[in-house]
Parts: C-alpha cells; structure tokens; sequence
C-alpha cells in the first residue's frame, strides 16, 4: 500500500505580511499541511521567522504544521517549537554534531520527528536513525530561498531513501522546485510528501485551488503509472 498522498505549502511564497489569511486561503484550497521554514541567516545565507510568529498563525487552520529548521544549532529551540504548534519538527542532519539527540528530543515533546538533508548529504546520512524519524525531507533544491530550480540529481537520493525506509511508517518529503512536473518524477522516485511554495501561491488568491488541484492531479497520475 503507497503512503497517502500530501501537499504541504510552503508560506515564504506567501504575503507574509498576511500570513494568517493566506494560511486559511491556502487551507481552502485544498492543501493538507502547512510548511513553515524557518531560517537563521546563519545554517542558511536567509533569515525568515521564528516559532512566535508559528504560534500567532497556529489558530488560523487545522490542518499539521509542518515545521522545517533550517537553523544550527537547533536543540535549545526544539520545545519553543513544540509549544508553537508544530506537528512535525524537521532538523537537517547538517545541522549539529548529534542528530539521534536531536530527534530523541522532538519525540520527547511529543512531536513527529523529520530529518533533512541537502542536496550534497548521501541518503546514507538518515541510515542509523531510521527508527527515531517519522519523516525524510529530500531537499531538491539547496535551502535558504523559495523559486529555486529543482535539482535532477536528488532523484536518485529519493529511490535510494525509499530503500532505506524499506516500508517503515516514515513519510518522504521533498522540498524545493516543486510543481506539477517535477512532483510527478519525485512521486514516480518514491516520495509522497510534496511541499510547494511558488506553484501554490501564485496568480493570486483564487488560482490557490487550481494550483493545489494541478500538483495532486500531475502526483495522482504519476502514482497510477508506478502503481
Ligand atoms: C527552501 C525551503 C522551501 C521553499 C520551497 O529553503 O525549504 O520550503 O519555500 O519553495 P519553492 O516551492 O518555491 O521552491
Ligand atoms: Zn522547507
């Protein structure tokens, strides 16, 4: 049985000077989890928002925050995090010295776990702690900005986390250049969480429906051919 099918939306596409409206547009419009990046000007070249910010939007939508930390260190900030509202924590394994302490301690909060790698980290980077995680995020693109191109070359990443995952209850995210095309070959490589920020917000508010319904229509069609 493939995993069900998520579209997670990633609001630094947004106007995040609305960013509760956009969370319920973009919740009316079909997405299934939230995607909250936040960054440190300092693990990546970009600084956005923290978990203040996180816990002002939580009572916009019901849908799962999906929190990814693209900030080092990450530990000392993980329960602020959990208090905000996340339900997935994401930490990069590039992000500290001890990644099996990091994800002990999200599981500790009561949280789902992630763990994300870049671009140039070997799937083998998530082998030891496959039973700690509840979540992969694959990056497609390296972190820090939203708009970037998707990276071929992360496919064969995706066929090789599938592997290693080996049927376990873990989703795999990808994140970064995704739109209908490229979440066709993600899906096709074996994710089945597909965060989207450009090819969800755009066009303005009332293209935010069909622009979730062409992401989950282009994955839908590409699960039926691997099925
Ligand atoms: C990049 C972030 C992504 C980003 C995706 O560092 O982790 O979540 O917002 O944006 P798009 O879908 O526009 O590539
Ligand atoms: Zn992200």
């Amino acid at each position: 049985m493939p995993r069900p099918l998520k579209i997670s939306a990633s609001v630094l596409a947004a106007d995040l000077g609305r960013l509760g409206e956009e969370i319920e547009r973009i919740d009316s419009a079909g997405a299934d989890w939230i995607h909250l990046d936040v960054m440190d000007g300092h693990f990546v070249p970009n600084i956005s928002f923290g978990a203040p910010v996180i816990g002002r939007a939580r009572d916009r939508t019901k849908k799962p925050f999906d929190v990814h930390l693209m900030i080092a260190p990450a530990d000392p900030y993980l329960a602020a995090f959990a208090e905000a509202g996340a339900d997935t924590i994401s930490v990069h394994a590039e992000a500290g010295p001890h990644l099996d302490r990091s994800l002990e301690m999200i599981r500790k909060l009561g949280k789902r776990a992630g763990v994300a790698i870049n671009p140039a980290t070997p799937a083998s980077a998530i082998e030891h702690v496959l039973d700690r995680v509840d979540l992969v995020l694959v990056m497609t693109v390296n972190p820090g900005f939203g708009g970037q191109a998707f990276i071929p070359g992360t496919l064969e990443k995706i066929r090789r986390v599938k592997a290693l995952v080996a049927g376990r209850d873990i989703d795999i995210e990808v994140d970064g250049g995704i739109g209908p095309e490229t979440a066709a070959a993600a899906v096709s490589a074996g994710a089945n969480v597909l965060v989207a920020g450009a090819a969800l917000f755009r066009g303005g508010a009332d293209l935010y429906a069909e622009n979730v319904k062409a992401l989950r229509r282009a994955a839908e069609t590409a699960i039926g051919r691997v099925a």
